[in-house]
Formats: structure tokens, sequence, C-alpha cells
């Protein structure tokens, strides 16, 4: 600990239980007292270049203006009111918002709380969709090895069951089918085979468009999302899109889901609705998805409810980090931020123990053959001015849509610094 410490970082750390993190060996994490654009500064008077939107969120930058003010407004006239059985004002809106936004007839949004109970409720909708409509046999879903959907039950039981840190679960899990990505002609004919061996019990297929995210940043072609589209569709199951990484143009378009001009049954989003202020998250429905939970009996309806669903405040956050997807050219940003990345990160191909570089939007990996000492390389990051949080075997940025090139120049060249020394 420095000198410049607060107190309340050592008070409360005995207490305190940090993700993913074998707190015997933990270090103390630095103390981040304000945000603001691109940059976050730390307790002990350093700033540091942000290369995370933290966790992919903070679309905008932190502290946007447009975002800080809708929020002031709502938070002193309604931060919360429940959901069962009154409406609110920002809900409402951004639900029509979002109606319009995403692709196809995806119209009805539920709103929930975290990414991965909108991943919970996307299943359980799926599964409930078929019943309705007479078949109570399709209780399975179809996963792919390298995704990640969340940290719940029902999402870690269609995350990666071998990588997706998970594995110690797998007997309490439900057990889903899993395939690997169809990137190949065989690979494709195998996937072919599973949805016609098991299309009476599939319920679903669920996948991350274009981007496995948080199973290592693997990318894939819009061409391979249609085939899965084609094929869940020709064996009755819906199409689960979750975008709660891809979704806000983090890929270069709105949705990933865009690209490949797919328009899923069902779609998650959430992480950078509410442009990094305020967890909320959405599961959005086509009209047939949600035609089949009407009728005359409550045992056809969706029995979900989360406590801060639809939280005015953050539905505020959200309608604001829409107006600025309206208002400024964010995609155009994510793609130049493409071109930035390639061109920053091109230098590590060179660099010995590397596997890959690559880009897509606004994410650009560099990829190394072994695992590397990932909490080793965190640390010289920070000395080197920059937040990055290397995982697996991979160091990535996701940076705020918003960044400028001297910033991905900083980010880009501490990553090349630090991975040659
Ligand atoms: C694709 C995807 N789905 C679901 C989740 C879970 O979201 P949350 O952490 O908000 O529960 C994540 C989080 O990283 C994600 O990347």
């Amino acid at each position: 600990m420095s000198e410049q410490s607060p107190g309340w970082l050592m008070d409360g750390w005995p207490h305190i239980w940090l993700p993913y993190t074998q707190m015997q060996t933990a270090d103390l994490p630095p103390a981040a007292v304000s945000t603001s654009g691109t940059r976050i500064a730390l307790a002990d008077g350093r700033t540091l270049i942000d290369g995370m939107a933290s966790w992919w969120t903070a679309a905008h930058g932190y502290n946007h203006p447009h975002i800080l003010a809708a929020m002031s407004e709502q938070l002193q006239r309604m931060p919360h009111v429940m959901f069962g059985g009154l409406a609110n004002e920002p809900a409402f809106t951004l639900a029509k918002r979002l109606a319009a936004l995403t692709p196809g007839n995806l119209n009805r949004v539920f709103f929930a709380d975290s990414g991965s109970v909108a991943v919970e409720v996307a299943l359980k909708m799926a599964f409930h969709y078929h019943y309705n409509l007479g078949d109570s046999r399709r209780m399975k879903f179809v996963a792919f090895r390298g995704g990640y959907h969340g940290d719940t039950t029902g999402a870690m039981a269609v995350t990666d069951p071998d990588e997706g840190m998970h594995r110690l679960f797998r007997e309490l899990l439900p057990q889903h089918l899993f395939a690997d990505l169809p990137t190949t002609p065989d690979g494709l004919e195998r996937f072919k085979e599973l949805l016609a061996e098991e299309s009476h019990a599939i319920a679903g297929v669920i996948v991350e468009p274009l981007v496995q995210g948080a199973g290592g940043m693997k990318f894939h072609d819009p061409d391979l999302l249609q085939d899965i589209a084609g094929y869940a569709r020709h064996h009755g199951a819906l199409l689960i899109a979750d975008e709660i990484f891809t979704g806000f143009g983090r890929t270069g378009s709105m949705f990933a889901c865009d690209q490949a001009r797919v328009v899923p049954d069902i779609m998650c989003v959430g992480k950078a609705l509410t442009g990094g202020t305020m967890s909320l998250a959405a599961t959005i429905a086509t009209d047939a998805v949600y035609g089949a939970f009407l009728g005359e009996s409550d045992a056809r309806a969706l029995m979900h409810g989360p406590t801060y669903m639809a939280n005015p405040l953050a539905c505020a956050a959200a309608n604001a980090s829409l107006d600025l997807f309206e208002r400024e050219d964010r995609l155009g940003q994510a793609k130049a931020l493409e071109a930035m990345l390639a061109a920053g990160l091109a230098p590590c191909r060179d660099l010995p123990g590397v596997e890959d570089v690559r880009t897509k939007g606004a994410i650009g990996v560099v990829e190394f053959r072994r695992k590397p000492d990932v909490i080793a390389l965190r640390r010289k990051f920070i000395d080197e001015g920059v937040w990055i949080r290397p995982f697996g075997n991979i160091v990535y940025l996701t940076p705020a849509l918003v960044a400028t090139h001297d910033d991905i120049s900083a980010l880009t060249g501490a990553i090349h610094k630090v991975l040659s020394s």
C-alpha cells in the first residue's frame, strides 16, 4: 500500500470478495476515485488511459454530460418504482426505442437487471414458447464451445462446459448440447446432424453473434451466423442472440446480427445499454414469440419479475445513451477504431509467443500460444499508465467508442512495450 492509499481501501479490504480471484494471493486493487472520458484517476494521483470501457460498458467514455444530466434529473424525480403493476416513462420510452432499433419484428422488451438474468429469461422464454404451442419436449439448448453467457445457473449451463470457468458445476447444471462453431464444411455437417438428431428436444440455439467475448474474443463471419440461424429455424428451434457484449456498436454495427442480416427470435442486450452507468439488461422477443404467451390463463404468461426490473434511473441513462448513438457517429467511430487498433497492434505479431493478432470493430486482440502471467501483465500495464485486464491467453482492448487516435496509440504502444520486455 502506498502512502496515498485512502483509509477505506485498507478498512474494507478484509471484507471484500473480488470477482474471479484467488483471494489468498490477490493484490490489493488500485483505488479508482474518479473517471472522465477515457481516463480513470487513482487515489495515488496517477491517471490511467482506459482500454476496457469497464467490461465493455462505457461506450461514450465515462461521465458523459448528457447521460449524467438525464440521470440527475431522473434521480431527483423518481430513482425507482416497482414495475409490477406500475408504469414508468423512461422504461416505456426505452422499450419503444429498443423495438425500433433492433432488427425485424423484435418488438417486445422484457427488462432485467443484469446480462446473466437476461439470458435466464431468454432460456425460460424459449422453453415456455414451445410449451405454449403444445410441445413440452423441447427442453434442451444448443450452445457453442468457447461461448460465455453469464454466471447464473441457467447461463452457466449454456457456457462452454470445459473452458468457461464452470467445469466444477457440471453435475449441478442442466445438461445441454454443445457444438463447435461450424467454421468448416465438416463442422457444419456435424452441426446439422446434431440438430437433425435432437430436433424434437431442442428449444433453442444460443449464440454470441460474430464475437465469442469472455470465451477468448474469438471472431466468426456473418455467413456462419446466417447458417446457424437457417438450420435452427429449419428444425423449429428458436435462435437466441446474446448481444450483451456485441450490442451497441462494439463490432462496428449497432448489433452484430445486423452485419449478417439475421433476425433472431430472442435477443439479449445489456452492458453498454446504459452507456456504462448502471446495470440494466433486456430480453427482446419477436411478435411471434410474444404471441405464444397470450391467452386466457396465467399459465401461459411469462413468470419472471426481478425486483429492480425497468429501474427508471437505469432506463433514463439508457435513453440518454441512445440519444448519443443517434446524434453522434458512434458506429463510424467504432469502424475507425478497427483500423487504429489493427495498425497499433500489428507490430505485436512479431513478438515471441504471439499466436495471433486480430481486430473487429472496437475490439483488438493479441493471443498467445501459452497463458501468460496475466496478473503480472496487469501490474506492468498500470506502470505504463494504462488500464488493460488480460485474461486466459489473450491481451485485449475494448476501449470506449470515443477513444481518440492518441488514446489508441498509447494503449497499443503500452501493449507492445510490455510484451516486448
Ligand atoms: C455475451 C455475454 N453474455 C452474458 C454476460 C453476463 O452479463 P452480466 O455480467 O451483466 O451478468 C456477459 C458478461 O460478460 C457476456 O459477455
